[in-house]
């Protein structure tokens, strides 16, 4: 069974065909929100908001942990995260959608591992690729089945928010060879790792980056809804022929 993390513009998903929710507890705590399960497209999937269904949650209060362990126990086999993004790279402009292949992380003071008890022994994992490779293959194959380009690249630099990066940080991040920033992908993709789930994304770009193209005065908040409302359809569509196959 697939899982889907929908993060800000993706809180339901019209085409699921809901069976039950399901209030999951875990020794991490509560996750953000039900576990939504149904079909799409006549597969099995579990969907979960990241941000709770009535978006309250912000990115630095996530309960990641709980989350990633609550799909792993639904029986998850593999997770998708769609998760809006600024574009740092120029061509990486709203509405387009990024599978990114790599993570830098600047976020701090989250928890980060399930393995921080005294009880545990040391555990490392390797995360030399971030998203599991099979799984980016998916969503790219996917992408063309729905006639939706994606670019097959994007080295993803997680910030810690809930603001937004002032122009000098996107600057630092772009020496730093980031092409896309956003608040939520860490720890989530090293927790699905340490957890065994296979995870990969889905980054739909919001705005230009701070500092940036039309953003280079400021970010305007009023057109990011509209962005995300039209790209979310379209990442949709892609969940849809994920499910098809
Ligand atoms: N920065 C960080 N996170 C984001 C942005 C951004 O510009 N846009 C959407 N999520």
């Amino acid at each position: 069974m697939l899982a889907i993390i929908g993060g800000s513009g993706l809180t339901s998903l019209s085409s699921l065909e809901i069976e039950r929710r399901e209030v999951a507890r875990t020794p991490y705590g509560e996750p953000s929100g039900a576990l939504t399960f149904g079909t799409l497209c006549g597969r099995q999937v579990v969907f979960l908001a990241r941000h709770g269904y009535g978006h309250t949650i912000p990115p630095h209060r996530v309960n990641y942990r709980a989350n990633i362990y609550a799909l792993k126990h639904a029986n998850a086999k593999a997770v998708v995260s769609v998760a809006s993004v600024g574009g740092i790279r120029a061509e990486f402009g709203p509405g387009a959608l990024v599978v990114p292949h790599q993570i830098i992380d600047y976020t701090w003071g989250r928890t980060s591992t399930f393995y921080d008890g005294v009880e545990e022994p040391v555990h490392h994992i390797d995360f030399t690729a971030p998203y599991d490779p099979a799984l980016r293959q998916r969503i790219l194959a996917a992408a063309a089945e729905a006639g939706e380009h994606a670019f097959d690249f994007g080295i993803y630099a997680a910030t810690q928010g809930p603001r937004l990066e002032t122009a000098a940080e996107i600057d630092r991040l772009e020496r730093d060879g980031a092409d896309v920033v956003g608040m939520t992908g860490m720890p989530e993709a090293a927790l699905a790792r340490e957890i065994g789930l296979p995870y990969a994304a889905i980054n739909v770009v919001a705005n230009h980056a701070a500092g940036r193209a039309a953003s280079a005065e400021g970010i305007e908040f009023a057109s990011i809804e509209q962005v995300l409302h039209e790209a979310m359809a379209r990442v949709r569509h892609i969940l849809e022929c994920m499910c098809e196959d």
